[in-house]
């Protein structure tokens, strides 16, 4: 595969190690891919489909909660049809040249991977319009009444868009993919083979009710338990022990300070301040965000959707509510209030 990443790539707040890391972790083939299994068995049609019509796979949109896999599946796809993918992200793209230039840029059959892209600016997103339909884009030349509009024709592509929040699509944009998966949280199977694929990758040692422990505690979400298992292999290797059991991964994982739950410092501190400073809720988010300063994103894209996923958390109109099962997780009881909401 001619991979091909353009410089404007956001990368995640993580170090360049550990993103090499999970990267080397990701399997390149649909056959190495573990779970969803509904959308890999429509991808693996989509991309048949296509080869048997010499045609590129239709653009395909990637929803769900992040580490499950989206960008790891927008490479396996172009690896299956042998093309070059290029990456980058809506906040990365600044202005329509930008796009323009990326899309003129791309080999006949290239996959265009646009990570975020909920956080496309509307103008940009214009260009998309045709250059998804008819493969074409509009320039405009010019200014005023003697302005000219050139098109200028672009090899055929897809696009691969992958979002968190599928909802703040705009619908002319969302309307333009002609395939739409998303994905799931993971079944602790599942995880329980990803690990084991991983350690077996990284020649790690790892006993069965460790890989158990790991999968237990990583949230349902495979790159969560990919880093995981990379602390607390470090973790065995400061304390000199060559196989990972069940103490050291139970010991590694304290020290992470990730409970029985997955649950991390985050986590608790979000359910706490819901439990303890408004009575168990309804809070609205806002005020959440100001009270353990976490922008309001990062809480409804990164922490609820889990908590919501294990019932400890429900959306109300009025506002975030918690759970008996989260209070009882918590060891805290609401100050006074019933919970008549739930
Ligand atoms: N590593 C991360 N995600 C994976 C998956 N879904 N299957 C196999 N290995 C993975």
């Amino acid at each position: 595969m001619d991979e091909d990443i353009v410089e404007n790539i956001e990368l995640e707040e993580n170090d360049p190690e550990e993103e090499r890391f999970l990267n080397d972790l990701r399997p390149k083939t649909v056959k190495d891919y573990i779970g969803q299994e509904h959308v890999v068995g429509n991808i693996i049609i989509g991309l048949e489909a296509a080869k048997k019509r010499s045609e590129p796979i239709e653009h395909t949109i990637l929803h769900g909660p992040p580490g499950l896999g989206k960008t790891t599946l927008a490479h396996i796809i172009a690896n299956e049809m042998g093309t070059q993918i290029r990456v980058t992200s809506g906040p990365a793209i600044e202005r329509a040249g930008d796009l323009a230039s990326i899309l003129t840029n791309l080999e006949e059959g290239g996959i265009l991977f646009i990570d975020e892209i909920h956080r496309l600016n509307r103008n940009i997103e214009e260009v998309l319009y045709p250059a998804m339909e008819d493969f074409a884009i509009d320039l405009i030349l010019g200014k005023g009444p003697s302005a000219k509009t050139m098109r200028i024709d672009l090899p055929r592509f897809t696009l691969i868009g992958a979002t968190t929040r599928v909802g703040s699509l705009s619908s002319p944009l969302r309307d333009r993919f002609g395939l739409a998966f998303r994905l799931d949280y993971y079944a602790e199977k599942d995880l329980e083979k990803i690990i084991k694929r991983s350690a077996k990758t990284l020649k790690i040692q790892v006993d069965e009710d460790a890989v158990s422990e790991i999968a237990k505690r990583a949230r349902k979400t495979p790159r969560i338990a990919n880093k995981i298992l990379k602390r607390v292999r470090d973790y065995a290797q400061v304390k000199h022990q060559g196989k990972i059991s069940k103490k050291i991964a139970k010991e590694a994982l304290s020290s992470l300070e990730i409970d029985e739950l997955g649950l991390d410092r985050v986590d608790r501190e979000y359910l706490s301040t819901i439990i303890e400073k408004f009575s168990g809720g309804p809070v609205g988010v806002e005020t959440i965000s100001a009270a353990i300063s976490e922008d309001r994103e990062t809480i409804e894209d990164v922490i609820e959707p889990y908590l919501i996923q294990i019932g400890f958390l429900n959306r109300t109109r009025q506002g975030r509510v918690a759970t008996e099962a989260a209070c009882g997780h918590m060891g805290m009881e609401t100050k006074g209030q019933d919970q008549k909401l739930l």
